[in-house]
């Protein structure tokens, strides 16, 4: 299918996948209307389409929120064939923390507008969504992987919150166990995102980062996967799949992990930070029953938490540019941020909303957040730059391979490196 074809598909899609948010102010002179492409993982849809609401009574124009796949993967998919085919159905587009150099040629640079916002916001991100002197995205919030636990069920089987890969292990077979013994035949031992996309590239490097093997491509651009601590961490993880961890975490992307574990038929999830509001919410099962802190370490090495996030972006092919970048400054804005963390547990991209008094109390872990942060492994995005989505396909597909028992960590990571080399080869 032609990119030009698909992007008329996805229009049709889109089409019917939007909400219409139309701001009760007088409507300005020039009332545009605007489309943002918004994540609904979780609560997001309901967080972004509350904060394009107000900007919209304020400015009087109208925003439409379209739907994008909660896949990491397929989104940046369906970006990349919208924007390269000129299209101009989006005008503001949360991107994920790893793709400024994928898509910057398509992006408006905001530096001239909003430059001067970006000094509150934590440098690495400014940094990171700046290319060729281009501030091409506005961070809007952080991710960090983090290690979700049942305290009441560690508390029943007097067992302590593991701090390292070995433990978790433990505790989960003897926990889960015990409670099968009990008749409890749907509870497992260890949720995590398994499926071949983006989200197992962030699981899987905390697992070889966390084992002291490195972060697959190092910043100077080497290849570093091909190590025997890194196939120790591949060969632990296959190892959970049909033990602590349903077969079906072959499939599991966040939310799935995220049902198993809110349903209360899991010990320990990994997951980001949006699950704590969700866990903790009204209704929710294990509402109080839950804690959240780093993920375990390995052997010889220390924790590591894959960081992730979303930023926001212009569309250089929007026909709203002007109002595209205010919405922008409107979402990032210190009280927007404040908002959702407070409604979703998303963490904020301005330090200075870590010591507000209301945002710690809401979200208790973000005390501690400096911590997990300090212990965050960046994905080999900005090295790599326009051949990042190769070098990750590579690698979430051949961990999956060792996952579902087709060859071992150690063949692993030396096929992986292999197909590694074939991309370097093309330059990065
Ligand atoms: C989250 C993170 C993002 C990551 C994705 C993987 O959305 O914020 O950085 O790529 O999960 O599933």
């Amino acid at each position: 299918m032609s990119v030009i074809a698909f992007a008329r598909v996805g229009r049709v899609l889109l089409a019917g996948a939007l909400t219409l948010l139309t701001g009760l102010a007088a409507a300005p002179v020039h009332a545009e209307t605007l489309r943002i492409a918004c994540s609904a993982l979780g609560e997001q849809r309901t967080l972004c389409e509350d904060g394009a609401r107000a900007w919209a009574e304020q400015s009087g124009h109208t925003v439409e929120l379209v739907a994008i796949p909660n896949s990491a993967t397929e989104r940046l998919g369906l970006y990349q064939q919208l924007l390269s085919a000129g299209a101009d159905d989006i005008d503001v587009l949360q991107i994920d923390v790893v793709w400024p150099g994928l898509l910057a040629e398509h992006l408006v640079d905001l530096g001239p507008a909003l430059g001067a916002e970006a000094q509150d916001h934590l440098p690495v991100l400014i940094e990171n969504n700046t290319l060729d002197g281009r501030l091409v995205a506005m961070p809007w919030f952080i991710d960090a992987g983090m290690l979700y636990y049942r305290a009441d069920l560690l508390e029943t089987h007097g067992r302590a919150v593991p701090t390292t890969w070995a433990e978790l292990t433990e505790t989960a077979t003897a926990i889960q166990d015990a409670e099968r013994a009990e008749g409890t035949n749907d509870l497992w031992g260890y949720v995590w995102q398994g499926r071949a996309y983006e989200g197992l590239t962030c699981n899987a490097l905390e697992w070889v980062a966390s084992h002291g093997g490195g972060t697959i491509v190092a910043p100077d651009g080497t290849i570093t996967l091909d190590t025997p601590d890194a196939a120790t961490a591949l060969d632990r993880a296959a190892g959970w799949v049909g033990t602590i961890s349903p077969p079906g975490v072959l499939n599991y992307a966040e939310e799935e992990a995220r049902g198993l574990f809110q349903s209360g038929q899991a010990v320990f999830m990994r997951n980001w930070p949006y699950a704590w509001a969700l866990a903790q919410a009204e209704g929710s099962p294990v509402k109080g029953k839950v804690g959240v802190t780093a993920l375990p370490a390995g052997p010889e090495g220390a924790p590591a938490a894959t960081l992730g996030g979303a930023q926001l972006a212009v569309s250089k092919h929007s026909g709203h540019i002007d109002a595209a970048i205010d919405l922008v400054r409107h979402l990032t804005s210190a009280a927007e941020q404040k908002r959702r963390a407070i409604a979703g547990s998303f963490n904020p991209s301005r330090p200075a909303l870590y010591e507000d008094p209301e945002v710690l109390e809401a979200v208790p872990f973000l005390a501690d957040m400096r911590e997990v942060l300090d212990a965050a492994v960046a994905r080999p995005s900005t090295v790599t730059g326009a051949r990042y989505n190769q070098v990750s396909t590579a690698f979430f597909n051949g961990v999956h391979e060792v996952l579902s028992g087709r060859m071992d960590g150690g063949a692993g990571v030396t096929a992986i490196t292999a197909r590694l080399q074939r991309i370097k080869r093309g330059g990065w």
